[in-house]
């Protein structure tokens, strides 16, 4: 008999597929079920594993709701700030996650939001959108070259190396702070600086690469924007919560930073409309892992952390051990 399992989310074709073929699966109508919906279908099919992703929260007491069949949740994201880690040991659920297989797409977006905050992208498709129909003399319309920068990295993990081999192709030196120093092979030459204090001063360009938690609310708060060097470029493709947003809008407003690029936000999907009214503000709608490949692997890592575990074998990516 096939296991049974909940796919939770709207996901790619393939994936879908092998839920229905591997599995006795329920798979969503349209769009990723609402939780209420989760819990009632893993409720009425008696499900062992579900899938879920960040934008559906395993809080505590939707674990309490979920019924005792269910044995993994296996969220198709890295992050997993959305779930109750405490409440799903208690309860012996066994949770999962997918790192690894969106390295380099969320590294790729950083470095779009890079390029496109140091090279006015919003601006040049503003111009170009309105008609453009008007000339721009030598002087007009510049950006900031990467080259000669210097990258600070908050959290040389998989996503922030990534991050730093593509940056220095583009001739950037990669400065990072975080809570160990690397050894030097994963360091490739990078500067490691203790705290963010500490390395905030020396960054041209700063990208946050570290997970949401209490360590990391906010972190960029007025204080740590101020150290910053005036002009400097700031990119988020980690999570909203990393930022004080009010800190973050008063940076933009005096002019201390350049510009910034921004994947993800404290709300989402209903960001801050303050910052759509900075043109230095280059903008996705929380997009990192967003490519066919990445969306693929993502849902197939998911449902080879059931496939194992509803087999009696140990989860590939457990969130604990
Ligand atoms: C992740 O995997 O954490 C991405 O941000 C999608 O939620």
């Amino acid at each position: 008999m096939p296991s049974r399992i909940v796919v939770a989310i709207a996901t790619v074709p393939a994936v879908a597929d092998r839920a229905a073929t591997q599995f006795d699966a329920v798979l969503p109508q349209a769009g990723n079920m609402s939780i209420d919906q989760m819990v009632d279908a893993a409720a009425q099919h008696q499900a062992e594993g579900v899938v879920i992703t960040s934008s559906l929260p395993l809080t505590s007491a939707i674990i309490a709701r979920l019924p005792p069949s269910v044995k993994i949740v296996a969220t198709s994201s890295v992050g997993y700030e959305h779930i109750d880690v405490d409440a799903a040991k208690a309860r012996g659920l066994i949770v999962t996650n997918t790192p690894g297989v969106l390295t380099d797409c969320t590294a790729d977006m950083a470095l779009l939001l890079i390029l496109g905050a140091c090279r006015r992208a919003r601006d040049y498709l503003h111009i170009m959108e309105e008609g453009w129909r008007r000339k721009f003399d030598q002087s007009q319309m510049l950006g900031i070259n990467l080259r000669g920068r210097t990258l600070g990295i908050v959290g040389l993990g998989r996503i922030g190396q990534a991050v730093a081999a593509r940056a220095r192709a583009f001739g950037m030196t990669i400065v990072y702070t975080g809570p160990r120093r690397l050894t030097p092979e994963l360091e490739q030459g990078a500067r490691y600086f203790p705290t963010p204090k500490d390395m905030l001063p020396h960054c041209q360009v700063l990208s946050l690469h570290a997970p949401a938690g209490p360590q990391t609310e906010a972190m960029m708060d007025a204080t740590m924007f101020a150290l910053l060097p005036r002009g400097a470029v700031f990119i988020n493709t980690a999570r909203g919560s990393l930022v004080d947003e009010e800190a973050l809008i008063a940076a933009l407003a005096s002019g201390h930073l350049h510009a910034a690029g921004l994947d993800v936000f404290r709300a989402e999907p209903a960001y801050d409309l303050r910052l759509r009214d900075f043109p230095n503000v280059f903008f996705t709608p929380h997009m990192g892992s967003a490519t066919l490949e990445t969306r693929t692997a993502m849902g197939m890592r998911a449902l080879d952390n059931i496939a194992a575990v509803l087999a009696g074998g140990a989860p590939i990516d457990p969130l604990w051990r």
